[in-house]
Order: C-alpha cells, then sequence, then structure tokens
C-alpha cells in the first residue's frame, strides 16, 4: 500500500519506519525542514533504541522516504494517517487540536482520490467527526473515509510496541474504511494481534481511558507508597503483593517521583476537560491529576529534607533528567520541576542523563551539565537518582561516596536497596520503603 504520514515526531516517524517494514510504500512527512534534512542525511531527530538501523534498513529497500511537502504523497497515497502534535492548550488544558486540523485542510487540497485519512494522534472524542466535515467541506468531489488509529506505543521501546502490539484500535464508520485499515495492518493480522474493530468515537475514547488507568494506577501506588513511609512498611513487596493478582497485574506499580512525559500529563488533563465538558466529570481521573501534580513538587521538599532541612549552598546530582530511560524525551518530565524547586531553595544543580541533555539544555536555567554519573557526584552534598537508566542500576557505591562532599542518597526510583546504600556508609532514602 501506499502511506503518507504527517508529522515525523515520536509516533509518525517509528509507526512510518515500521508500517514500511510491513512491506508498505511510507512517506514521512514533517512541517519542520531541519527534522527532515536530518532524516534525509541517516540522523534520528530523536532517541529511540533500534530506529536508526530500521529507518536505514527501510530506506536502502527504496519503501521508505521523507519530505517536507506532503502534496505529492498525499495525491498518490491509499491511506493517510495523521500524527501530529496534540499538546494541551495553555489556559484551559483542553487538548489543541490546532495541528490536527491544519493537517486535515492540507490533506484535503491534495487529495486526488478516494483516500482514507487516519487520525493516529491522540485526539478527544468527536475529533474524527470534525475532520471529516473539514475534509469533505473542501472536497464535496471525493469519497474520502475518515478513521481512527490511537497509537498505544511506549517511548524506549517502540518498535517492538508497534510491531508485537496487545492491540490495535482501529474506529471506523464504513465498511471500505474498515477494510482499507485491515490492509494496513495484515502483516499484523498473519501474526495474530488482537484487533478491536468499533466504532471512532469508541476508539478515541479508548486511548484517552487507557492512559488515565495507567496514569491512576501510577498514582495509586505513590500514594501508597507515602502511606508506607509513615507506617514502617515497604512499597515495593506491598506492589508484588497486589500486582501478583491477575485481578491488579504487576505492572505500572512501581512508586517515584509521579508520572511525566508527553503523553499522560496531557491525555489524563484532556479527559477530565472533555468529560466536565458533557457534564459527566471523571472525579478519579480529576484527583489524580492533582495528586500528581503535587507529588512532583514534593520530591523537591524530600530531598531538602534528606539533606537536613536546607539545600541552600549546597550542590545537588541529579542522575536521569528523562521522564524515563531510552528516550530523549523531556517533556514534562518530573525533573523538571523537581530541579526548580530545587533552585527555588538555594540549591546548586549539576545534572548527568546519558541521552537527554541536549534536549533538556534549553528547559533548565543555571545546571550545569556532568559527563558521566561520576563526574556528577563529584563535590557534591546529596546525589539524586530521578531516572532510572541501566546505568545507574550498579553504581561503585563506595566510589561514589568517596567523590562526595556529603553521602546522601535520594532514590527516587528505588534502584538500591537501603540496606546495601547504608553499608558503603550512605544516608539512604528511597520512594515508600521505610
Ligand atoms: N510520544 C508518544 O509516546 C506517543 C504515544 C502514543 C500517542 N502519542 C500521540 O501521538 C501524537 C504525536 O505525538 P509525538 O510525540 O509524535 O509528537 P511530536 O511533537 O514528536 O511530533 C509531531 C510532529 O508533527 C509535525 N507537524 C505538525 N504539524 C504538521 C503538519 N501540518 N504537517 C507536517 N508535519 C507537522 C511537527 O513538526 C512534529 O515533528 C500526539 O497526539 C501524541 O499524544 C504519542
Amino acid at each position: 500500500m501506499r502511506i503518507a504520514m504527517i508529522g515525523s515526531g515520536y509516533v509518525g516517524l517509528v509507526s512510518g519506519a515500521c508500517l514500511a517494514d510491513f512491506g508498505h510504500e511510507v512517506v514521512c512527512i514533517d512541517k519542520d525542514p531541519a527534522k527532515i534534512a536530518a532524516l534525509e542525511e541517516g540522523r534520528m531527530p530523536i532517541y529511540e533504541p533500534g530506529l536508526d538501523a530500521l529507518v536505514a534498513e527501510n530506506v536502502r529497500q527504496g519503501r521508505l522516504t521523507f519530505s517536507t511537502d506532503l502534496r505529492p504523497a498525499v495525491a498518490r497515497a491509499q491511506a493517510v494517517f495523521i500524527a501530529v502534535g496534540t499538546p494541551s492548550r495553555r489556559g484551559d488544558g483542553f487538548a489543541d487540536l490546532s495541528y490536527v486540523y491544519a493537517a486535515a485542510r492540507e490533506i484535503a487540497e491534495a487529495l486526488t482520490g478516494p483516500t482514507v485519512v487516519v487520525t493516529k494522534s491522540t485526539v478527544p472524542v468527536g475529533t474524527g467527526d470534525e475532520v471529516e466535515r473539514i475534509l469533505r467541506e473542501a472536497r464535496p468531489d471525493l469519497e474520502v473515509g475518515v478513521a481512527s488509529n490511537p497509537e498505544f506505543l511506549r517511548e524506549g521501546a517502540a518498535i517492538g510496541d508497534f510491531k508485537r502490539p496487545d492491540r490495535i484500535v482501529i474506529g471506523a464508520e464504513d465498511a471500505r474504511t474498515a477494510a482499507v485499515m485491515q490492509d494496513v495492518y495484515r502483516p499484523l493480522y498473519l501474526n495474530q494481534a488482537p484487533i478491536l474493530l468499533t466504532g471512532r468515537r469508541t476508539a478515541e475514547l479508548t486511548k484517552y481511558a487507557a492512559n488515565a488507568f495507567l496514569a491512576t494506577k501510577i498514582t495509586f501506588i505513590n500514594e501508597i507508597a507515602d502511606l508506607c513511609e509513615q507506617v514502617g512498611a515497604n512499597v515495593q513487596e506491598v506492589a508484588r503483593g497486589i500486582g501478583l493478582d491477575n485481578r491488579i497485574g504487576g505492572k505500572f506499580l512501581h512508586a517515584g517521583p509521579g508520572y511525566g512525559g508527553s503523553c499522560f500529563p496531557k491525555d489524563t488533563l484532556a479527559l477530565v476537560r472533555t468529560a466536565q465538558e458533557h457534564g459527566t466529570p471523571v472525579r478519579i481521573v480529576e484527583t489524580v491529576v492533582a495528586v500528581n501534580d503535587q507529588r512532583k513538587r514534593a520530591m523537591a521538599r524530600k530531598v531538602i529534607t534528606a539533606c537536613g532541612g536546607s539545600v541552600r549552598g549546597k550542590r545537588v546530582a541529579l542522575l536521569g533528567l528523562t521522564f524515563k530511560p531510552n528516550t530523549d524525551d523531556m517533556r514534562d518530565a518530573p525533573s523538571l520541576s523537581i530541579i526548580a524547586g530545587l533552585q527555588d531553595a538555594g540549591a546548586e544543580i549539576v545534572a548527568y542523563d546519558p541521552e537527554g541533555m541536549e534536549q533538556a539544555r534549553p528547559l533548565l536555567d543555571g545546571v550545569a551539565y556532568a559527563e558521566d554519573a561520576y563526574a556528577c557526584a563529584e563535590g557534591a552534598d546529596a546525589l539524586v537518582i530521578v531516572t532510572e537508566w541501566n546505568a545507574f542500576r550498579a553504581l561503585d557505591l563506595a566510589r561514589l561516596k568517596g567523590l562526595m562532599r556529603a553521602p546522601v542518597l535520594v532514590d527516587l526510583r528505588n534502584v538500591y536497596a537501603s540496606g546495601e546504600a547504608e553499608r558503603h556508609g550512605f544516608a539512604y532514602s528511597g520512594v515508600g520503603v521505610a
């Protein structure tokens, strides 16, 4: 099939490369000329494990190309995917759909025949109806189907998630559109990936419900962690004790500094706003949003407490800046709130992240960057593990202690056991561990 992918960010680029790998002919389009120029030179605009090799192979096979001009690709395409950003709208938290609608208008102008337009961006219920209205109004002459196909990939494991998904959700309102979508995913049908074929509005809402549920699970265990600290219990063991119950499941039960990233914060908020707008508030999700916001700020206070009540004039070393390991994505990363809180309290910040420092620099003022974890710890009054990169899982604690001014370890991901850190002479605080 011939596919045009509008938007070549995390989702568009990974989806485009994987669809090309299935054998489709894919053009990844982006309005950012620097991104397209980098891709044409074989440089990846994002860090995602395995993506460079996958892109290179499909470019070599002639199935994957890049362009800033959507017209020729859309004119030839049997399916046009919209994978542009849907950030929080400033001020009110609704999803900002201006990029989606702008893409729909550009697509409408470029269409030449019957095509299916697929929204892969995460969009509120009813967006597909509006995309369809835009297309029909601009091109009453054409038969255009509009599908919803939300994406569930995780950054850091995106290629595996796209190629071996837990499920594929397709929302379509007519048989022809559904048939085209089934052709897109035929290689996965052969692998018997579960496919939910449903209505467009149901597909749109499924994505928000999934993210809100996962955010709720994280927030739930974070509150249990706080209680564990007060009553002398261990949250990791509580999480294991409940997670072994198949009805609950062990995933997303790792206590930490609160969820961040490019999806959960904006998607939970957008769901809250959509529900309020329809007069059916989702109170649990409203609470999750509030609790998580407070938590990110509370993490700075946790570091200050570990430092004896003040960080004024102290050097605090942070390991990990990205919202999770194996990505360079800094969007809504908890590190941003933690650093702001520590700087407000007078701390001097030095940080190290294996992949995220380039993305972090424009977002952070007054932060010094180190070349590795040990250089980061040098002369520090406290070391804070913010993101659980593998490179931080087996650090030489004796060497770290020797480099630091004060042996304070705040482990916001529970990477180390308290006993192990204490044996090396650290004053240790984890999350939800007494
Ligand atoms: N990042 C994730 O892990 C993830 C996972 C699932 C779903 N999603 C959803 O997928 C969507 C895209 O997210 P992302 O993280 O890939 O965003 P992104 O910001 O990384 O990429 C979006 C890209 O679209 C481009 N763009 C915007 N308007 C365009 C236009 N008219 N023509 C061509 N290009 C255009 C931008 O230049 C940018 O490169 C969002 O709705 C997001 O919620 C993201």
